[in-house]
């Protein structure tokens, strides 16, 4: 008895010494993951002044989510604040105190926006320039002017702290930093003509490939928590519902979150999207339409 319990002992002892040195690993290479840095080169983007452009800027900021993160003011909000994945804030993006854009310069901006890296190389946690990558010099320099033009509000950064559960994700890679899914030599188009064409809607539908995949065809979403619904099949698949929809049911959708029949969209589905003007969720069901039929989740 006495030796199975010495056993028994210095196999508790070597599971303990096992933990620990599996959570200094985790720690220490999601630690590697978060402090990596990127030398990117910053093309230079026009920054118009005009009435117009900032408008336009505000409706970019508006309908791809800046708000959701950095707060109806862009003074910063809470993302994410539990003890598994840890706690996120979106930084105050305004002059006043407690941000950091007052030093700011126009290829600052481009560099946190366009590559997801901050002023002094490193890449920024949850900022997700992969969707915004794509965005026109146009559209970016419209988008840059708006935010400059925000009024400053005081309000202190909260430093991002990292849970186990998102550190162990981390270390797996299964959560990355923006910056290593962003193709930093990508060339971006000057402008794109906006009409209701597929190729606009082509465009702007990058907004929603984070969660409905590359291809459209809906499923399980990668970036989400385990507890989130899979994405709807946007292609004309009869797996999917959008087969049967016509133009005025999809723009009816996305503006009340509810389907041809009634029911509710499920509020992981950005209601921001709902604000898109006219014409572009017309260009968006223009380009569903051109889609290949695939299967739920088929990438
Ligand atoms: C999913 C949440 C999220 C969304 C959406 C988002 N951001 Fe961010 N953003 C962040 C977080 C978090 C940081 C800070 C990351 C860090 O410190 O590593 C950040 C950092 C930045 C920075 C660098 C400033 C600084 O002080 O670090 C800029 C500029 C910025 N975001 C602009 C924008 C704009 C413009 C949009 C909309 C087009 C936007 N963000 C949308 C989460 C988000
Ligand atoms: C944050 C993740 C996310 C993003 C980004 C997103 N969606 Fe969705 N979307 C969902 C989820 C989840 C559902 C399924 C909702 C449900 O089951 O009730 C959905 C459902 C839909 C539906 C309903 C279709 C149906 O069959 O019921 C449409 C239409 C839609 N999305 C269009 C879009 C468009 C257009 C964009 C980009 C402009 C977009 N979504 C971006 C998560 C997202």
């Amino acid at each position: 008895m006495k030796k199975f319990l010495k056993w028994l002992g210095f196999a508790l002892a070597g599971c303990v010494g096992l933990g620990l040195i599996l959570a200094v690993v985790v720690y220490a290479k999601s630690n590697a993951r978060l402090a990596q840095s990127f030398a990117v080169q910053v093309r230079p983007v026009a920054i118009p002044r005009d009435a117009a452009a900032l408008e336009r800027g505000r409706h970019i900021a508006e309908t791809r989510g800046c708000n959701e993160c950095h707060g109806k003011d862009y003074a910063g909000n809470k993302v994410v604040d539990d003890a598994a994945m840890g706690r996120w804030h979106g930084p105050n993006l305004t002059r006043g105190k407690g941000g950091r854009v007052a030093t700011f310069r126009d290829e600052d901006w481009v560099r946190a926006i366009r590559h997801g890296v901050g002023p002094e190389g490193k890449g920024l946690y949850l900022m997700p320039a992969d969707e915004y990558t794509h965005l026109s010099d146009e559209d970016l320099g419209v988008l840059v002017a708006f935010m400059k033009s925000v009024p400053p509000v005081d309000r202190e950064r909260v430093p991002l702290t990292f849970g186990p559960v998102a550190r162990a994700l981390l270390t797996a890679g299964k959560i990355k930093l923006p910056a290593e899914m962003v193709d930093h030599a990508h060339r971006q188009p000057v402008a794109v003509t906006p009409g209701p064409t597929p190729e606009y809607g082509r465009y702007l539908a990058n907004a929603c490939m984070g969660c409905h995949n590359a291809k459209l065809s809906g499923g399980k979403i990668d970036i989400g928590p385990p507890d989130w619904p899979p994405a709807a099949n946007l292609t004309p698949h009869a797996d999917g519902r959008l087969a049967k929809w016509s133009e005025p049911d999809f723009v009816a959708a996305m503006r009340t979150a509810k389907r041809p029949d009634g029911t509710e969209l499920n509020p992981v589905m950005p209601r921001l999207f709902g604000q898109m003007s006219d014409l572009e969720l017309k260009a968006l069901w223009a380009y569903f339409r051109t889609l290949p039929a695939t299967p739920t989740g088929a990438r």
